[in-house]
């Protein structure tokens, strides 16, 4: 029996409608197993800027700090018609998701990605690639780099100049190298770090100290690859990936690229971890501004990023299997949200039924 603390960011977009089903299914859990759940949310992104004018407050990040994990849905909205985009950069929703990572010191995102059997038809690749399959998980470097560098606009002899800086330390790169390499000792022992060495030196130190590092992983076999050529690789051929390791932008581009083979990114969960038990797990996807109030987002990534709350910081490894099941279980039996119905000239063997964002909910958290 676990008493647990949850701070939630519903967020904008679809992210009140998607949270809401993962507390169904964490409600379910806590039943079911015995445990205490308090929920308590907390505001951030847009709808954090529109009852507060910042998109995320200090009250905000103390509570979030309070709890023993954070579950969060998705923030932010439409960048070329939302007003919160008129706003200077430190104002608008993502400096919120920003600010909360870098204050709770969340190093590290995992991103699974994962073919599911029974999506294989939403899978976009060519079956001769998709039927061999892939398990992969990307580790991104999650509180430095280009994102985190120091920035500014200014303008020289009437031409306007943008400038981003790219830094990394050692010590960055190592602790997320060790998370890496952890990682791939629970999986299939295989490292790919990801980096552009043959021009940055970002890259090249990077290279550096995950050779250290590996020395003492003797077991992990440990391969390097240009991000150029992972990008093709992950379309060509996904199986060979088992954790992908790279820094901050890199990973955001190919975690993207990852979910999008998966067939649905509505499917991706993700984990953000410091180095003690704490956590934000949130789905990889967006705020899908265009979607949001329907009731037909798909709330697995964010139910699937539950599952990994409880199997990282709360150690309920029987849980997260219960829900992970109970995922496998709705798709066998053929319930899909909208995004990842089979598309038009695909063939499926099983009768599909097209259901919206709190059915799903419904239907997973009945089958834990
Ligand atoms: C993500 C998102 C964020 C990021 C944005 C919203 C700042 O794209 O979580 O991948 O780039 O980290
Ligand atoms: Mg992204």
């Amino acid at each position: 029996m676990m008493e647990l603390k949850i701070t939630c960011i519903p967020g904008d977009g679809i992210g009140p409608e998607i949270v809401a089903e993962a507390k169904k299914v964490l409600n379910k859990v806590a039943e079911k197993y015995g445990h205490s759940m308090n929920f308590t949310d907390i505001l951030m992104g847009g709808a954090s800027i529109d009852a507060c004018g910042v998109p995320l407050t200090e009250e905000a990040v103390a509570v979030a700090k309070a709890a023993d994990a954070v579950l969060m849905g998705s923030i932010g909205g439409n960048t070329t018609t939302s007003p919160w985009y008129k706003l200077p950069p430190n104002l608008r929703p993502e400096a919120g998701l920003l600010k909360i990572r870098k204050e709770l010191n969340l190093f590290a995102n995992l991103r699974p990605a994962v073919l599911y059997d029974e999506l294989a038809a939403a899978c976009p690749l060519k079956e001769e690639i998709s039927k061999a399959g892939f398990d992969m998980m990307i580790m991104r470097e999650l509180t430095g780099g280009l994102y985190f560098g120091e920035r500014r606009t200014v303008e020289e002899n009437g031409v306007r100049k943008a400038i981003d800086t790219l830094t990394y330390d050692e010590n960055e790169i190592r602790r997320i190298a060790i998370k890496g390499f952890d990682i791939a000792m629970k999986r299939r022992k295989k490292v790919t770090s990801v980096d552009k060495a043959n021009v940055l030196d970002s890259s090249r130190l990077w290279r550096a100290v995950v050779e250290e590092v590996a020395k003492d992983y003797p077991e992990v076999t440990l391969e390097h690859m240009l991000v150029d050529n992972c990008a093709m690789q992950l379309v060509k051929d996904p199986a060979q990936f088992d954790v992908i390791l790279t820094e901050n932008m890199f990973g955001d581009i190919l975690s993207d690229e990852a979910s999008m083979v998966t067939g649905s990114i509505g499917m991706l969960a993700s984990a953000s971890l410091n180095d003690t038990k704490f956590g934000l797990y949130e789905p990889s996807g967006g705020s899908a501004p265009d979607i949001a109030g329907k009731g037909i987002a798909n709330p697995i990534a964010t139910i699937l990023s539950a599952a990994m709350m409880l199997r990282y910081s709360f150690d309920l490894d029987r849980e997260a299997d219960a829900v992970e099941a109970a995922v496998k279980q709705v798709l066998a039996e053929g319930y899909r949200t909208i995004d990842i119905m089979p598309q038009k000239g695909e063939t499926v063997t099983e009768e599909i039924t097209q259901v919206g964002t709190a059915r799903m909910g419904d239907l997973i958290a009945e089958r834990i």
